[in-house]
């Protein structure tokens, strides 16, 4: 009994600082990740983060503005040394867009309400969950879905999101032309 006991208290405290390992482990990329390596949608980015830049794309399935936010200290950090300090959240909302006549011209753009999904970059330098399928090449990927924003869909970064990012690979993956925001 008393054996048990022990054995049991031992294996609790082992699971407590495993616990605490994990978190050490994971000790980065801010509020929106977990220590396991779960990424959730920061839900606040519209006020708390800054934006840095947008998209529009003409046709096709992702056609509208694509607006790209970040934490303003990642942008600081950016504009004085050139790259993303760990845990930078690069949040990418799709939103559908019409276009109209206004005292501006004709065939003028806007973004709607209508949403149509959020991609989440979250930078770690440290290589944390190697085991994950949704952190690789010094990113964590993430894809949310309006009808469920808080569960990362993207099953797997090197088939659901790299081979698009490639072409940006010497600036870290990012397409930082499209950011104007992060120049010194
Ligand atoms: C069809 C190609 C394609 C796929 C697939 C794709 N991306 Fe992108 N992504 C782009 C392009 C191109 C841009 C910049 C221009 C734009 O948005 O049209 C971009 C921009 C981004 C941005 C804004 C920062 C940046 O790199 O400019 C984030 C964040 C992002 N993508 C995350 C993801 C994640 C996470 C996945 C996988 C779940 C993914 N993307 C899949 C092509 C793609």
């Amino acid at each position: 009994m008393f054996l048990k006991r022990m054995a049991f208290m031992l294996g609790a405290s082992a699971l407590a600082l495993m616990n605490v390992a994990n978190r050490a482990a994971a000790d980065l990329p801010g509020d929106y990740v977990s220590a396991d390596g779960t990424i959730s949608l920061p839900g606040n980015f519209r006020t708390d983060l800054s934006h840095i830049g947008s998209w529009f794309v003409p046709e096709g399935d992702a056609s509208g503005f694509h607006d790209v936010f970040a934490q303003a200290d990642a942008v600081r950090h950016f504009r004085a040394h050139g790259e993303f300090p760990d845990g930078t959240v690069l949040v990418k909302e799709l939103r559908a867009s019409e276009a109209g006549d206004y005292t501006t011209g004709k065939g003028v753009h806007h973004a709607t309400p209508a949403l149509k999904q959020w991609f989440v970059m979250i930078k770690d330098r440290k290589g944390r969950f190697p085991e994950s399928a949704q952190w690789g090449d010094g990113w964590g990927w993430a894809l949310f879905k309006p009808d469920n924003p808080a569960t990362n869909v993207a099953e797997d970064y090197r088939t659901d999101c790299i081979g698009c990012h490639l072409p940006a690979r010497a600036t870290d993956l990012i397409y930082i032309e499209g950011y104007p925001a992060l120049a010194p």
